[in-house]
């Protein structure tokens, strides 16, 4: 295997227990926990200076603090997505700067490369054949993508709700795609997570890239932050806003700003933020309440058009709420109608294209500069997770819905008129 100098292997978050870079590809064989890559750091012979010399191509740049050599990587060039200035934003929200580090320009248009790049370079430097995830949508198509380039089968498992890009996207990719069924409405990431585990017990040699299944996805992740944070050079802004599903992105960034912190590449850690869909909250219920972990949301509960964040059962929310409480950051819910709302506003005063379910951060921004959580002095960075030609559906349908509004509204003053 081609691992990199300082990365030491896995260690359990629930148990403790240490594993070798080759003794364990998944959960803790002990108790079934997540595993999370470790790293001498003593062992890392990178520094800002040496990173400033490389081009700013891909994640792989980073490699020094990634499990895997780049020699081994499955790449299509993910990451290196910039970080746009939006001083619009800026103005209507009260802060001194607003960036937004545009993921939409990924290869498969969303974050969910950085993750399955470094999943699939795993699999392939573990001899699979054959992968397998349930997924909302975007990192189904992600994984399709990856595997093809690793030259990997893969099996991928999505709920009817998920969008027709990522579908079409995935069976285009040559991967085996199963739509779990509408029940009543559409059918949820819950449906396809027990149809993924179904067909794992049938397949035992086929290998998982489900999130926090493996090790690798919040691990991939990480270099979002790497990456801001250079771009920034090596000052931490005063909080990162990122749509949360089930918190992957969010715990990675948190772990990649605490080991630069350690490196002492940085002086203070990143504030982390997760904006959530009102109509899906179960991170922001927990973090509200104080608890150290989540309530699942009823299945027939769940009402937000926004597909990425639609996820009622986080299973890593303790992971999560540590990251936020650990950073001193925060968690904000706000409605579909403000999301929707947010996506339409930054693509008119910025020109730039955020997704349904990545607009959550910049509508949970608003809310918190409101609320007096950002002021004039403070530095605000919006993850868009993802490009907003990917959500055009919910986008467009809720276009359609202001202006059947407006029409309305415009009959009803044309009849106050008449009437008085
Ligand atoms: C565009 C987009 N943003 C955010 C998320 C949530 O990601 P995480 O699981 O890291 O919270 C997803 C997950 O599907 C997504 O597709
Ligand atoms: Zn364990």
């Amino acid at each position: 295997m081609e691992t990199t100098d300082a990365f030491t292997g896995l260690s359990c978050v629930d148990c403790g227990e240490a594993f070798g870079p080759e003794a364990a590809t998944h959960r803790c064989p002990d108790c079934g926990g997540i595993l999370d890559p470790t790293y001498d750091l003593d062992r890392i012979d990178l520094s800002p200076e040496d990173l400033a010399e490389r081009p700013f191509e891909s994640m792989w740049r980073y490699a020094e603090l990634l499990p895997f050599a780049t020699d081994a990587a499955v790449s299509l060039g993910e990451g290196a997505t910039p970080l746009i200035e939006c001083p619009g934003l800026a103005d209507a929200m009260g802060v001194g700067r607003v960036l937004l580090k545009d993921e939409g320009s990924n290869p498969t248009g969303t974050f969910k490369d950085r993750g399955q790049s470094l999943a699939m370079t795993a699999a392939s430097q573990h001899g699979a054949e054959e992968v397998a995830l349930n997924s909302a949508g975007n990192a189904g198509q992600a994984a399709a993508a990856y595997a093809a380039r690793a030259d990997l089968d893969a099996h991928v498992f999505l709920p009817s709700r998920a969008g027709f890009t990522q579908k079409a996207m995935t069976e285009v990719h040559g991967a085996d795609l199963t739509v779990t069924d509408p029940i009543d409405g559409n059918s949820q990431i819950g449906d396809a997570g027990r149809a993924y585990a179904e067909a794992m017990e049938d397949h035992p040699d086929w290998y998982s890239t489900k999130t926090f299944v493996t090790p690798y996805r919040h691990e991939g992740k990480k270099t979002m932050a790497l990456e801001l944070l250079e771009q920034l050079d090596w000052g931490a802004p005063d909080g990162v806003v990122y749509p949360t599903g089930g918190g992957v992105g969010l715990v990675g960034m948190h772990k990649a700003a605490r080991e630069v912190r350690e490196l002492g590449w940085t002086d203070e850690l990143v504030p982390m933020y997760a904006a959530q869909a009102a109509g899906c909250a179960p991170v922001v219920d927990a973090y509200e309440s104080g608890a150290d972990r989540h309530e699942p949301v009823p299945d027939d509960e769940v009402d937000t058009a926004c597909n990425g964040i639609a996820i009622p059962d986080p299973g890593a929310s303790p992971l999560v709420l540590d990251a936020i409480r650990e950073s001193d950051g925060g968690a904000v819910a706000t409605t579909d109608r403000a999301i929707l709302d947010a996506a339409i506003e930054v693509a008119r005063t910025e020109g730039l294209e955020v997704g349904a379910t990545c607009a959550a951060c910049v509508s949970g921004a608003f809310a918190l500069a409101e609320s007096g959580e950002f002021g004039p002095d403070d530095t605000v960075v919006l993850l868009n997770t993802g490009a907003g030609n990917k959500d055009v559906d919910a986008l467009r349908a809720h276009l359609g819905e202001r202006e059947v509004e407006a029409g309305e509204a415009a009959t009803e003053t044309a009849g106050d008129d008449i009437d008085s």
